[in-house]
């Protein structure tokens, strides 16, 4: 999604700008541009489609000089990913400005600014804001009174900045549902979609609320509220710098970031598993209270979401409904009494799981459970209880490390419900030895990733493929199905095995491969069934099986034994060997597997 980084210092800023725009790269993004104040006070404007290194190269030859300017990376939603349509967008040579959401009623804003002769330079809905910020700045406003009075007349989503030659000491920038944070420097102000943007300016952020307007200066900043009354809000300092940015010998963040597992996952069991207060101070007192689970997600966390419903319903034993986020949001559905909201998201900025979230708001409601990656995020703000999953930045489009990281917190959270009531199955030595022996089972299955690229190679002229698992393996079936989509542009649709029958076995035949996760549990004998019906119609099987299970490769047979493991262990094993024949699928495509086209890493509009 867009990024905006905003800079205002005594010293030059567009290497910081640029490198901020860099940092912002994992987002996604299609094109990207710089506005600055020169020394003699005169605009500049670089926009340009495609990468950030387009944009560096253009600077190269043309360089920017001057300590104010703001920046971006756009996300298309309005208008071609063009550089007409690129921010920063201005108004005649005053103003610049970027904008990061969406403004839905921009259509009838346009149509009144067309009626007064305003002139649109793109198709976007961010043209109208700089339009209405120039009626007012001419009509003698400063600029933030010119950002105060047009705000309350954009509905929507919006993070926004902009400059003004007329007033070359001072960046506005203002929030309303969709991400920014100040960066606070000695002699110098930054604001960024996130905090990572900034890392190698600061370490010492503000969080701004929803309606906050703020004003940087060399000084400074001054913050008001949506009231427009002076506000203080928190500074929170960051330690340093996580190694997580670093690509260091791999090609791909993805890559990385599935190799980082065992240590990611080790450091989230750090934590006693059985100590609630991971959750938050309040958590014993809110999940005493709980007899019911509702998960709202998007994704890849969505698919964490289904696996917990099994672990909830079984060993915890009270009702678990799980929903992607923007279905409920708009839906109106029945809270049980007593009632977890558990959101669960890598970003903590999805703005449909922000939004379900703060739908989900009704007497029956005993708390909200952020299950998160990025602390300080708008979800984690807007919730009771946190567990932060400790997977690192996380780089890569698609989610790895910090899928399987929430299912560790899933299961903490299963132990910690079931804890205080007969149902206490998981509050035992089996349970701690298996979360304690994850990293180990991890690293066992990254030790088959010669023979995972091997399977590979079947995939790369495929256009179709199946994914089949049963119980909590059919959610897993959904997550690998997801990974490859996302990354080789394969269709991949996942399916409970026996539904097969029901409907997509008509779909089989010898080019469609059928990716099978079969664990050696008790509906492996019915998995089995199905997979003959597959071998029957010609399928061609790759079957992911518990080395105990009996599968023996033969024609049209590919296995790849599993090292054997519990209910508990086993949804994160398997993923792990998903994510990998993912990523040896679209490498071997060539696509680009860390930005997907048309995707995002941060999906801060609807
Ligand atoms: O940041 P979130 O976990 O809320 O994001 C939700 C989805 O957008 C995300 O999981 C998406 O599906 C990933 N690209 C999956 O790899």
């Amino acid at each position: 999604m867009c990024g905006i980084v905003a800079a205002m210092a005594k010293r030059e800023v567009a290497d910081i700008l640029l490198e901020g725009l860099r940092r912002l790269e994992y987002r996604g993004y299609d094109s990207a541009g710089i506005a600055m104040i020169d020394h003699d006070g005169g605009l500049q404007l670089h926009k340009y489609s495609g990468k950030v290194a387009i944009l560096e190269q253009a600077l190269a030859l043309e360089p920017m000089q001057g300590g104010i300017g703001i920046a971006h990376t756009r996300w298309a939603t309005h208008g071609q990913p063009n550089a007409l349509n690129a921010h920063p967008h201005v108004a005649g040579n005053r103003l610049a400005l970027v904008h990061n959401g969406i403004i839905e009623n921009h259509q009838a804003l346009r149509q009144q600014l067309e009626a007064d002769d305003t002139a649109f330079l793109s198709e976007t809905d961010t043209e109208v804001i700089v339009h209405l910020l120039a009626k007012a700045v001419n009509g003698g406003a400063t600029l933030l009174a010119a950002v105060q009075q047009v705000i309350p007349q954009l509905n929507g989503a919006y993070a926004l900045a902009v400059i003004d030659t007329e007033n070359p000491e001072q960046v506005v920038v203002a929030r309303q549902g969709s991400p920014l944070v100040l960066g606070v420097g000695i002699g110098e102000t930054f604001a960024g979609s996130d905090t990572l943007a900034l890392r190698s300016v600061t370490d010492t952020f503000v969080y701004l609320e929803e309606g906050d307007v703020a004003v940087l200066e060399v000084a400074g900043y001054q913050l008001f509220a949506a009231n427009g009354e002076p506000v203080e809000r928190p500074k929170t300092r960051l330690e340093a710098e996580h190694e997580s940015q670093v690509l260091g010998d791999y090609d791909h963040y993805m890559l990385k970031e599935i190799h980082e597992q065992p240590a990611r996952l080790a450091d989230t069991l750090a934590l006693d598993p059985l100590d609630c207060t991971v959750f938050g101070p309040r958590a014993a007192a809110i999940f005493g209270q709980v007899s019911a689970v509702q998960i709202l997600a998007c994704g890849t966390s969505y698919h964490a979401g289904l696996v917990a419903r099994h672990w909830i319903e079984q060993y915890v034993g009270i009702p678990c409904q799980v929903e992607v986020a923007s279905e409920y949001r708009y839906r109106q559905s029945v809270t049980l009494p007593g009632t977890l909201i558990v959101t669960i998201s890598q970003s903590g900025e999805t703005a449909d799981t922000l939004a379900a979230l703060k739908i989900a708001d009704n007497d029956h409601i005993v708390g909200r459970l952020a299950i998160c990656n990025v602390d300080h995020s708008a979800i984690v703000r807007a919730s009771d209880l946190v567990f932060l999953t400790r997977a690192g930045a996380e780089i890569g489009v698609a989610s790895t490390k910090a899928f399987t990281t929430q299912l560790v917190a899933l299961q903490l959270l299963a132990a910690n419900l079931g804890r205080n009531g007969a149902l206490s199955t998981l509050n035992n030595e089996r349970f701690c030895a298996t979360l304690r022996g994850m990293p180990d089972a991890v690293a066992q299955v990254l030790a088959l990733e010669p023979t995972i690229k091997a399977m590979a190679a079947h995939f790369t002229l495929k256009h179709h493929a199946l994914f089949l698992g049963r119980g909590i393996y059919h959610p897993i079936a959904m997550e690998g199905a997801l990974k490859l989509k996302e990354i080789s542009y394969i269709h991949a649709e996942a399916y409970p095995a026996g539904e097969l029958k029901h409907g997509p076995l008509a779909l089989v035949d010898d080019d469609m491969p059928v990716v099978a996760v079969a664990p050696n549990d008790e509906l492996l004998e019915k998995l089995r069934s199905n997979l003959e019906e597959v071998r029957a119609r010609g399928g061609e099987l790759f079957v992911f099986a518990d080395e105990a299970a009996g599968f023996t490769a033969g024609e049209g047979v590919h296995v790849l034994p599993m090292p054997h493991c519990s209910d508990m262990a086993g949804p994160v094993i398997y993923t792990v060997a998903l994510q990998l024949l993912s990523y040896y699928v679209a490498l071997a495509k060539g696509t680009d597997v860390d930005k997907p086209r048309n995707l995002a890493k941060s999906v801060t509009v609807e």
